[in-house]
């Protein structure tokens, strides 16, 4: 069976400011149906990278890399937003579509050596993605795979993490 996802993607003009067309998500991840099918197409590019350990950037990485990892039976490590991590953490800061900001993973989210691929919902301007690969680098990882739902090809967020692999389920 296969399932034409982009159907489950609504853009919305504008949003969150003038000039930016933001492609939603939440269509697609609130029918079981396409989240399962979405999720399946993940689970197997991970399988192919032989992964020992799924990150995400918040918030929406979350929503696309922990049911790979709860399907594989590996782990999932979140690389959060300013204030949220109560232990000793590696920073990173980055450049957004619309605006600025940092993220952070506790030390001992990754282990050195560990195969790692990083998910999120959307690839854009490359700056999250940049930034969750630098904190795992930093914390020894090794960024086997980078794996999205949707890339936004205008926005060039490929050049900016050159040498990855990088997987998405549509393009924009
Ligand atoms: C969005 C999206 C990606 C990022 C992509 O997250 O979920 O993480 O932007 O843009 P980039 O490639 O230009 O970095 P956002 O920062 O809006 O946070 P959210 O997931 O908490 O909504
Ligand atoms: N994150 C960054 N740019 C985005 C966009 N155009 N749509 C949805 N999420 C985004």
């Amino acid at each position: 069976m296969t399932m034409d996802l982009k159907k489950y993607v609504a853009t919305v003009p504008d949003y969150p400011e003038p000039g930016v067309m933001f492609r939603d998500i939440s269509p697609l991840m609130s029918d079981g149906k396409a989240y399962r099918y979405a999720t399946d197409q993940l689970v197997d590019y991970a399988r192919s990278k032989n992964v020992d350990m799924i990150v995400g950037p918040e918030a929406r990485g979350f929503i696309v890399g922990c049911p790979v990892a709860y399907e594989l039976g590996i782990g999932f490590a979140p690389a959060r937003k300013e204030g949220k991590l109560p232990r000793e953490t590696v920073k990173a800061t980055y450049d957004l579509e619309y605006g600025k900001s940092a993220l952070y993973m506790h030390k001992d989210a990754v282990k050195p050596g560990q195969r790692v691929l990083v998910t999120d919902d959307l690839l854009a301007t490359g700056g999250t993605i940049g930034a969750t690969i630098k904190l795992v680098e930093d914390l020894g990882g090794i960024v086997v795979g980078t794996a999205f739902i949707i890339e936004l090809k205008d926005l060039h967020g490929r050049d900016k993490i050159n040498g990855y692999d990088i997987f998405s389920l549509m393009e924009f």
